[in-house]
């Protein structure tokens, strides 16, 4: 059956709402709660909270105004389904999404599931976007294997502030050889969801950007984990698993343990890497997402390791929010107890096919001017019904995404996944963790990444677009229309 816009009615759609509230919930992973948590004292750590679990076989999802995140009253917040960040959704290789969305918030807006293999009328395209009040339905078959996907609003010119206001979450795709891994679950398994935000109650998720933010995009001070600042979590001495993503509007991370350990990457935007990669630090651009184990197993009772981003030399921004900061992201307590020590990762985790001899090969150019404040790819500002490059179903290409500015893109593309060629430039190479399958690269300052892309499953229109949420409102994005 296609996606569409819902023809049920309001009440049914509630009672479905309803329902979902009663019995849907799925506590496996970690320990529920939401961003209401308080840290203690000003300026302390919140408990980082996990969100609530759903299956998506029926699930009802609504976008509406909700009370205050972080300082409670102060502001509000706009969650999907009351939760923030939003509910987690889960599913499963080889099983049928269903999921009914209302819009209550008072602008119009609609859902995009960011790394999904969906139809085009799936996909939540700005040209979809829905009304206040209104629904749309979305229905489409799990074809993709075991990935950290994520969800976010995706109407044009109002993407930045609706995810701002807190509308994001994961979307998890299970399939049996990732379970053959036996990765660590349960309370092990960390949702990590990274923002920079205001270190103030009252101005955290209040959204109203500068001149600066526009050009360079939102960049704040404070990081937040799963909406709430500073977090910190306890952990047991055993090996963790963490799926980060980066929900921020602009902010780059540079990933590393405070102790100088190494990470253990095993997979990132597609799902599994060929093989696990042992590494000290990793770059996580905007919409990136990285699987990472890190083993607590040696290290004493009541130790404290922080996840942080490293400082590094970036344009854009000003002042102490600016691009490049030090930031502690996360703080991990490890807990007394006995060591628990798990079985050796395979050397080989996944196959990752390769996409034959490119038959045809296009460029991108990202470029901002600062003077008129627009963000432009190849000279073009997006517009929502025009089709701006045409490839086949099916057909092999090389894309150079090429960056001609001094701030950071990130370039993420709907309906497929790439595989990544090259970087040339800036940083210059390409990263152990970008092997496999991934659906957004980050392009530094200057630099050219190249990659193979197929888009292999559905015709339609899928946009093409810079992922910092500033450049993506005022345009810098295309439409891919796969013929
Ligand atoms: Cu995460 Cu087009 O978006
Ligand atoms: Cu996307
Ligand atoms: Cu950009």
């Amino acid at each position: 059956m296609p996606a569409g816009p819902a023809s049920h009615t309001r009440r049914r759609f509630l009672q479905a709402v309803a329902g979902v509230a009663a019995g849907a919930t799925i506590p496996q992973l970690g320990s529920c709660g939401d961003a209401t948590t308080m840290p203690s004292a000003p300026g302390g750590r919140a408990p980082l909270p996990t969100p609530a679990a759903y299956a998506i076989a029926d699930l009802a999802l609504v976008a509406g105004p909700a009370g205050g995140g972080w300082g409670g009253a102060a502001g509000s917040t706009w969650r999907y389904n009351g939760l923030l960040p939003g509910p987690t959704l889960l599913t499963r290789r080889g099983s049928q999404a269903r999921i009914q969305f209302l819009n209550q918030l008072p602008e119009q807006t609609i859902v995009h599931w960011h790394g999904a293999l969906v139809p085009e009328a799936a996909d939540g395209h700005p040209r979809f976007a829905v009304p206040p009040g209104a629904a749309y339905q979305y229905e489409f078959p799990v074809i993709q294997r075991a990935a950290t996907l994520w969800y976010h609003p995706h109407p044009h010119h109002a993407t930045a502030g609706q995810v701002h206001r807190g509308l994001v979450g994961f979307l998890l795709v299970g399939d049996e050889e990732e379970d053959a891994l036996a990765l660590p679950s349960g309370p092990r398994e960390v949702l990590l969801l990274l923002q920079d935000r205001d270190d103030d109650p009252a101005r955290a998720f209040e959204y109203d950007p500068t001149a600066a933010d526009l050009q360079d995009g939102l960049l704040r001070g404070t990081a937040f984990g799963n909406a709430v600042p500073r977090p910190t979590l306890t952990v047991s001495r055993a090996r963790y698993r963490f799926r980060i993503l980066n929900g921020s509007h602009a902010r780059v991370y540079h990933l590393a343990l405070g102790d100088g350990s190494p990470l253990t990457v095993i997979g990132n935007d597609g799902g599994l890497l060929p093989a696990p990669v042992g590494i000290a630090s990793a770059w996580l651009g905007v919409g990136e997402r990285l699987d990472l184990l890190v083993d607590f197993a040696d290290r004493a009772p009541g130790t404290r390791v922080m996840l942080s981003s490293l400082p590094f030399d970036a344009a854009g921004g000003e002042g102490p929010s600016r691009q490049g900061i030090a930031m502690d992201l996360l703080e991990l307590v490890v807990a007394p107890g006995e060591a628990r020590s798990d079985p050796a990762l395979p050397a080989v985790l996944s196959a990752t096919p390769g996409l034959g001899a490119p038959a045809a090969e296009r460029s991108f150019e990202f470029r901002s001017e600062h003077a008129a404040g627009r963000h432009l790819i190849n000279g073009l500002s997006f517009d929502v019904h025009r089709v701006d490059e045409r490839i086949p179903l099916g057909q092999t290409e090389r894309w150079i995404f090429r960056n001609d500015s001094g701030l950071p893109h990130p370039v993420h593309l709907h309906g497929t996944q790439f595989q990544i060629e090259s970087r040339s430039g800036g940083r210059n190479e390409v990263f152990p963790w970008e092997g496999g399958w991934k659906d957004t690269t980050l392009l530094m300052p200057l630099e050219t990444v190249s990659v193979l892309v197929r888009y292999e499953h559905y015709r339609g229109v899928f946009p093409l677009h810079c992922h910092n949420l500033q450049h993506e409102d005022q345009g810098m994005m295309l439409n891919v229309e796969v013929t």
